[in-house]
């Protein structure tokens, strides 16, 4: 018993008796709630005004911006290439891409998706002998084996995005290609696929401390920047189509 009391007045040994500490620490929980309480309605008071801000901020905006129509703005093909490029992670990779394919200007979000998985396509289709012309150099067979796995990785990534490319496509009997959600959903699917080989290709060659495998690297890198990409564009482009006052065809 004594041992206990001992415990329970541990610490305490200069502070008054129990009881007055008790009231002690009553009083100061109740001036930590009055404080409490100051601080919750002068948060709410600073919050409050920060949104009055906000909302009058975007009237001023939304009135100065009113009177460009916002496919004014999109005319523009420079504008409209940097309006969808900017749904995706690597802007300049996306923008550069797709403008060096010379294309006739069109502001029409869904053509630069069809560009874009052009520029998947080439730069796939390209980067996939470079495993081949590699294998036949190289003398370590465990390097030998990463490239392996990515010729047979590219191969299945180039016939995803293939199949992707002929979704694009009018059909036969078709006066104008239908991009129905199913299809969208299908690219979706398939693109995906696609970005997930390379990247277990990359994580191959990653192991690898051959300088060999460095060339292979650097261009998937970029391969997968450019499917990326693509994928970004098809996941907001419904969103990118309301944008420029189009609607999906
Ligand atoms: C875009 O602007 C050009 C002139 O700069 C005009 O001829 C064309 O009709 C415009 N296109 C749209 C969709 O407004
Ligand atoms: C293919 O890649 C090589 C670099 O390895 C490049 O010189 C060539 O221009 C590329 N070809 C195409 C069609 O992109
Ligand atoms: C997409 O590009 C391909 C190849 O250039 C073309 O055949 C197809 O008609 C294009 N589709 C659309 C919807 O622009």
């Amino acid at each position: 018993m004594d041992s206990i009391n001992f415990f329970k007045g541990y610490g305490k040994v200069n502070n008054p008796s129990e009881n007055q500490q008790l009231q002690l620490q009553q009083i100061s929980s109740q001036k930590a709630l009055q404080r409490r309480r100051i601080i919750l309605s002068a948060s709410l008071a600073i919050l409050l005004t920060i949104i009055v801000l906000a909302l009058i901020g975007g009237l001023v905006h939304e009135s100065a911006t009113e009177p460009a129509e916002p496919e004014d703005e999109l005319n523009d093909s420079g504008e409209s290439l940097k309006t969808v490029c900017g749904v995706t992670q690597h802007l300049d990779s996306c923008i550069n891409s797709i403008s060096s394919l010379n294309d006739p200007p069109r502001s029409d979000p869904v053509h630069f998706f069809n560009l874009s998985l052009q520029v998947s396509l080439r730069e796939l289709a390209n980067l996939s002998s470079l495993p081949r012309t590699l294998i036949s150099r190289s003398n370590d067979p465990k390097t030998e084996s990463a490239l392996k796995d990515c010729v047979n990785l590219f191969d299945d990534s180039l016939s995803q995005l293939k199949n992707s490319a002929e979704l694009m496509k009018v059909g036969p009997g078709e006066k104008k290609m239908l991009l129905t959600e199913m299809k969208i959903s299908d690219m979706q699917t398939w693109i995906s696929a696609a970005m997930t080989d390379q990247e277990t290709c990359l994580d191959g060659l990653d192991e690898m401390g051959s300088t060999v495998v460095d060339e292979v690297r650097v261009r998937v890198h970029k391969s997968n920047e450019y499917m990326s990409n693509s994928l970004a564009i098809l996941n907001n482009l419904k969103d990118l189509v309301a944008k420029f006052g189009l609607k999906m065809p």
